[in-house]
């Protein structure tokens, strides 16, 4: 074994669950509604942000009843030496062409805007036919910049969650619930 992490259920490090499974099994049902309702006739591309929305995006498409074609890009976020706020790059490029297309990004959660801002001012130079943004999580935090969804699962508090695909140190994606990791977790000395 690499690391000298005793045995356990990463569900027994969460100090508290802040959205349950049926929860969410719910309100995916109501938001593929709100979705179809949306796009009905159409055809739509939807963008999933990788690895934090793959679960969402998995379980999301399954209540759709538009046709979809899917793809995933990857985001990273550098430390831009001139700005404050970190400048999120696509480091992965999608292979869809996007032009003329509706198009629907999906991240797990929406925080400081960053990301999400940088993405849709990306995807919006090619030129699709519409262009939204779906999230599972709104925190309820002050964004460095002004950026709304326009399809939300749950607004959260300003605390920082795992599971349903959100994860520490890549870690706690495949919990079924979304929680807040116990203290004494959330800066562990080393993950070996
Ligand atoms: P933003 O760019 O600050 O809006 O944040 C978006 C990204 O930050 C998400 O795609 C997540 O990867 C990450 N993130 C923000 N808050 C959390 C959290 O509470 N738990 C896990 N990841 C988070
Ligand atoms: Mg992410």
């Amino acid at each position: 074994m690499k690391n000298n992490l005793p045995q356990r259920n990463p569900l027994d490090d969460i100090d508290k669950v802040l959205v349950d499974e049926a929860s969410i099994k719910s309100r995916l049902k109501e938001m593929g509604a709100e979705i179809n309702e949306a796009y009905a006739g159409r055809e739509l591309a939807v963008i999933a942000i990788i690895n934090g929305a793959i679960i969402f995006v998995a379980d999301l498409i399954r209540e759709l009843n538009v046709s979809i074609q899917l793809d995933c890009v990857r985001v990273q976020s550098y430390l831009d030496e001139k700005k404050p706020v970190q400048t999120p790059e696509i480091i992965d490029k999608i292979r869809l062409e996007l032009e003329g297309l509706d198009v629907l990004i999906i991240d797990d959660i929406l925080d400081s805007g960053n990301t999400l801002a940088r993405v849709t001012e990306i995807f919006q130079e090619m030129n699709p036919a519409s262009l939204k943004t779906c999230v599972l999580l709104d925190k309820k935090t002050t964004r460095d910049v002004a950026f709304e969804a326009d399809f939300v699962g749950f607004r959260i508090p300003d605390e920082f969650v795992v599971g349903y695909g959100l994860d520490f140190a890549e870690r706690y994606r495949q919990l079924p619930c979304i929680g807040v990791l116990r203290p004494e977790l959330q800066n562990p000395p080393s993950w070996g």
